[in-house]
């Protein structure tokens, strides 16, 4: 492999420096944590995976108009997409209650929400990633009042929009977690959607028996982590894909051909 310069190296992904100026590449690993890395494991092929339903995700929200960073795919576990200056803030759809909401409210898990709610938190390690208003959002100036629209707005969307997509094939979008940046073009200051989306940021629950097909299978020491990824990838259509890449010979658990096993 060439030698590039490492920019970040985070949780579940590493970024190097792309190609052209204003370029990145996201590297997705198969290491996992959570709880505020508290509990860290490795989910095999999970980054093969994540890179490709993200790639696909993101393309959908693309066609209707939502601005992501990304670019495209370059192999197995990596994309290109465009350098955003991260906005420190985690933005949380909820529709169902699970997780943290069910926890902090009393709230049984599975009850749906009256409607969906919109949760802000602040991204920092050190804190836990703390639970914040928008009053906060502002007052700290992590994110400007007109950007703070723009990104409910956007997150209303993709929210309506994925709801529907994976509705259609089974899938109930329980909540899921968005990260948006700053992106200059010339001397034009747009916001777009980036990091990723998939079983790793999203509740996914099979709509038929309630079969979690996400990272709460790791979470909760479930089992069956990889086969509830592929499980996601397979009903969007997307398992062929991965395992038909050139030659038929990169193994799914591995992400890697036959000549760099
Ligand atoms: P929570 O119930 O733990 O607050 O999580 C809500 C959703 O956000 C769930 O789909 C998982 C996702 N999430 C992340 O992607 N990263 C995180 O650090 C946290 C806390 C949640
Ligand atoms: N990824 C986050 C962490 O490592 C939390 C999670 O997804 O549960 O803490």
């Amino acid at each position: 492999m060439t030698r590039r310069r490492q920019i970040y190296e985070g949780k579940a992904k590493i970024l190097y420096e792309g190609p052209e100026p204003g370029t990145i590449i996201q590297h997705f690993k198969d290491d996992a944590t959570a709880f505020n890395n508290e509990k860290k494991g490795t989910i095999e092929g999970k980054g093969v995976l994540n890179n490709r339903i993200s790639e696909y995700i993101m393309g959908q929200l693309n066609g209707i108009g939502v601005p992501t960073h990304f670019i495209r795919r370059l192999n197995m576990r990596e994309q290109l997409v465009r350098q955003v200056e991260i906005i420190p803030v985690e933005v949380i759809v909820r529709n169902i209650a699970a997780g943290s909401i069910s926890k902090r409210l009393g709230i049984e898990e599975g009850t749906p929400l009256p409607r969906s709610i919109i949760e802000f938190c602040y991204k920092n390690d050190e804190l836990g990633d703390p639970l914040v208003s928008e009053e906060h959002v502002t007052a700290f100036g992590w994110a400007s009042p007109p950007e703070l629209d723009e990104i409910l707005q956007l997150s209303i969307r993709i929210n309506d929009f994925l709801s529907g997509l994976f509705m259609g094939v089974g899938i109930k979008l329980v909540d899921f977690k968005l990260e948006f940046g700053r992106h200059w073009e010339n001397d034009l200051l747009r916001i777009l959607l980036a990091d990723e989306i998939s079983p790793d940021s999203c509740r996914l629950w099979d709509a038929k028996s309630g079969d979690k097909l996400d990272k709460d299978r790791f979470r909760r020491d479930m089992g069956g982590v990889t086969e509830a990824y592929q499980e996601v990838a397979k009903r969007l259509g997307l398992l062929k894909d991965i395992q038909d890449t050139p030659d038929n010979v990169v193994n799914i658990a591995t992400g890697k051909n036959k000549d760099e096993t």
